[in-house]
């Protein structure tokens, strides 16, 4: 199993404040069954600070904890987007990048900023789509970046919700992930990935390349 979108890099950014407590964390993930973790921490966000200069230090330690446990840490990150041309972040799976928005404000933007991304060679996956108000399985917009081949992550506790059995339903739930956030936000449980195979399945497929849109 994979998580796709983590903030396990102790003291980065709004995610977890200590090794102790991410280490903690990757002893969950190693129980429940994961073999791959994805570590996405906050860029350009208006208001999480990012140390960006913690980054590289700690995913190398959690890296090698993660081996230990027989999980594969790979770095990549989530990139708050507000205007049409954003800069790049750091993308996992060589080409992937989970991209956020305001959660409350349509972006209008949106398929300009896909083009501009896919220019780059960058596949864009949006993050949580069960936050944001402004989402909807049949707005026009949404259907139009999906064409542009978008991929769509769910939270996991959101699939308990009419909202997320919606996203299942239609096919929204590309991906699902904690946003493990540690102790500064609800617990996530972790084994709830395990009531979900096929997606699991299909998400390491489209990371490595083997299926696309
Ligand atoms: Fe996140």
């Amino acid at each position: 199993m994979i998580d796709i979108h983590t903030h396990l890099l102790a003291g980065v950014d709004d995610g977890t404040a200590s090794r102790t407590e991410s280490l903690q964390l990757l002893d969950a993930y190693a129980d429940a069954g994961f073999t791959h973790i994805a570590s996405t921490p906050h860029l350009f966000h208006p208001t999480v600070k990012t140390r960006v200069d913690l980054i590289r230090e700690e995913f190398l330690f959690l890296r090698g904890e993660a081996k230990s446990r027989g999980i594969e840490l790979v770095l990549g990150s989530e990139i708050y987007v507000s205007d049409p041309r954003p800069k790049p972040g750091i993308p996992m799976f060589k080409t992937f990048q989970l991209v956020e928005f305001n959660t409350d404000i349509r972006p209008m933007y949106l398929s300009d900023m896909v083009f501009h991304l896919n220019l780059l060679g960058i596949d864009v996956i949006i993050a949580h789509i069960d936050r944001y108000s402004w989402f909807s399985v049949k707005d026009p917009m949404i259907q139009r970046v999906r064409e542009m081949g978008v991929y769509f992550q769910v939270n996991i506790e959101s699939l308990e919700s009419q909202k997320g059995k919606t996203f299942l339903e239609n096919g929204f739930a590309d991906f699902i992930a904690s946003d493990n956030h540690g102790s500064q936000r609800k617990a996530v449980d972790l084994r709830t990935f395990s009531k979900y195979p096929d997606i699991m399945k299909r998400s390491m497929n489209i990371l490595m390349g083997s299926e696309q849109h």
